[in-house]
């Protein structure tokens, strides 16, 4: 039985390709997971936001020139501070973060909206120009009371 010997031996070969292939796949996967690429993406360990500077001392923060930092953290159902009062003028580069789930970062009238992910910082810096309230809304949804999930920045 020469043909079942032959098929035998393509049958290991194939099995040991396909545990070559997914060695290889597991490793490249292991590989990226440790080192992500382009290397510009800000990780943060999103049970360790209360020791984790910035975002240990939410709010607003004066830079100098001015320019300010906003860390805010959001999380199921609001954010942290609920309320941040700008100078008219300043240049705000925010950094925000979530403790849970994805949450959305979006003000009204205002081209700032940002995605916000549990184990990543997301960034973007904006000059409020204009005084008034601005109303902070949760663009994706994050669970039941996603709907009142919001803040304010008051600028003047
Ligand atoms: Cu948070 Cu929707």
């Amino acid at each position: 039985m020469h043909i079942h010997r032959l098929e035998k031996l393509w049958l290991v070969f194939g099995i040991s390709m396909l545990a070559v292939f997914l060695t290889v796949v597991g490793v490249g996967a292991f590989a990226l997971g440790m080192e992500p690429p382009g290397g510009h993406r800000h990780t943060v360990d999103p049970e360790k936001l209360s020791t984790t500077a910035p975002f240990d001392k939410p709010g607003l923060q004066r830079l100098g020139n001015g320019e300010y930092e906003a860390n805010i953290i959001a999380f199921a159902f609001g954010y942290k501070p609920d309320v941040i009062e700008i100078p008219l003028g300043a240049k705000v580069n925010f950094n925000i973060t979530s403790s849970d789930v994805v949450h959305g970062f979006q003000v009204v009238n205002t081209t700032i909206n940002m995605m916000v992910v549990p184990g990543e910082v997301n960034h973007l810096a904006y000059t409020f120009t204009e005084p008034g309230e601005y109303l902070v809304i949760c663009n994706e949804y994050c669970g039941a009371a996603h709907e009142v999930m919001m803040m304010k920045l008051i600028v003047k």
